[in-house]
């Protein structure tokens, strides 16, 4: 039989968090309990979307809007977004918002409209395999910026403008960051901002895990500067607690942005919508207070200095509290030739205890890094914890 050969550079293309995901099926289909501590969704756990979008979207389906959005979003939610961002002192025009598939689907549209192959993009270290993936699938050059661990994972911005090439276009700033937690303040942004500036780099600003932080919100990147192009990326996903909808957006701001902007346009015309009924929580969100966020971040807290304390009481393994969103990047001391992919699927088979290992967020594998996601109840993280020590004592021997 003639097998059908797939595309090369799609080889590129890998997604730990959901492709570890397939290991831990395999154990749950013997019987056995997983504790998934793997993939950033609050709504697996005791969190729920606030019952006021809810029914916003409910009312909506009964309404009868069911059809087809406009390719760019529902004008009442590009006004709403286009609005709140004005007001917040970010100031842009309802023509510069579209309501896409969750911020990734505004990422992929983005970067699409941007970029030819060949063209390089300055990407945080560790960071969201979602960049990897869409730059392999462009052809586009991924240069990777290191967040350093022992900096409380800031970036060290000359070694960002050293990995500037003659191709490179923008550089991706992740705040509050997954995979390691970390909330970079307004002088680390704003040393970003001017190095884009100087260098003609495009900012894409993801700031999906905006409001989820434990003392204030960093700015947002578009409030601090109105001279340097600006891509910034939102969701209802995190702090709405809404990802099974699909709803983000993406606003641009700076005028250089215009043909970007019809870019995007042809893009999004040709994929019809992103799903309607959904959207028409976006207002009513934006609207609405931040109890949500706060009672969120209220168990958040317990469940991240939990965990924080009792991994660092385990000897070789060490982490830092994060800032904001609901991950922690630990380390563990590997014995030598070992790697955290090793380590993190032994903690998966023998404990039955499902994280993420580092090099699948581009850290080096002898390095022993391992994601948690800490949205599960004390409970469960405190049984997690329990695993680990075990495996980390085994590894030990
Ligand atoms: C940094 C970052 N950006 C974007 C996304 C995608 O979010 P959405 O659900 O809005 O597509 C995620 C999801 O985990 C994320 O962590």
């Amino acid at each position: 039989m003639i097998s059908i050969p797939s595309a090369e550079r799609i080889g590129r293309l890998k997604y730990a968090i959901r492709n570890i995901a397939a290991s831990a099926a395999e154990i749950e289909a013997q019987g056995r309990k997983v504790l998934r501590l793997n993939i950033g969704d609050p709504l697996l756990y005791d969190f729920q979307t606030p019952p006021a979008l809810v029914e916003a979207v409910v009312q909506a389906m009964r309404d009868g809007k069911n059809w087809y959005a406009p390719s760019y979003g529902i004008p009442v939610a590009r006004e709403a977004i286009a609005a709140s961002l004005t007001a917040y002192g970010a100031p842009v025009a309802p023509s510069s918002v579209f309501v896409t598939s969750g911020a990734s689907e505004a990422i992929e549209a983005a970067l699409t409209a941007m970029l030819e192959p060949g063209d390089s993009v300055l990407t945080p270290t560790p960071g969201y395999p979602l960049y990897t993936a869409i730059l392999a699938k462009l052809n586009a050059e991924e240069r990777p910026y290191r967040l350093d661990p022992g900096a409380h994972w800031q970036p060290d911005l000359a070694q960002i403008e050293a990995s500037i090439g003659p191709r490179t276009r923008a550089i991706v700033v992740i705040n509050p960051n997954n995979p390691t937690g970390a909330l970079w303040g307004e002088e680390t942004l704003r040393g970003i901002l001017d190095l884009a500036r100087r260098r003609g780099l495009v900012v894409l600003a993801d700031e999906v895990y905006y409001p989820l932080t434990y003392g204030p919100s960093a700015p947002r990147m578009a409030s601090l500067v109105d001279d340097v192009p600006i891509i910034a990326f939102d969701s209802m996903s995190k702090a709405y607690l809404a990802t099974g909808w699909r709803v983000g957006w993406m606003s641009l701001h700076h005028a250089s942005l215009d043909g970007v902007r019809a870019a995007i346009s042809r893009i999004l015309d040709a994929r019809l919508c992103s799903p309607t009924p959904p959207q028409f929580a976006i207002p009513v969100a934006l609207a609405g207070g931040r109890a949500h966020v706060d009672d969120a971040m209220g168990r958040l807290r317990e469940r991240r200095d939990l965990l924080v304390s009792r991994l660092n009481a385990i000897p070789g393994v060490w982490c830092e509290a994060p800032g904001g969103a609901f991950y922690i990047m630990a380390k563990v001391e590997l014995p030598a030739g070992r790697t955290d992919e090793e380590f993190v699927l032994d903690l998966l088979r023998t404990e039955g205890v499902l994280t993420v290992h580092g090099s699948g967020f581009g850290m080096a594998p002898k390095d022993g890094w391992m994601r948690i996601v800490y949205l599960p109840p004390v409970e469960v993280i405190s049984a997690a914890c329990d695993a680990i020590e075990r495996t980390v004592a085994r590894w030990s021997r």
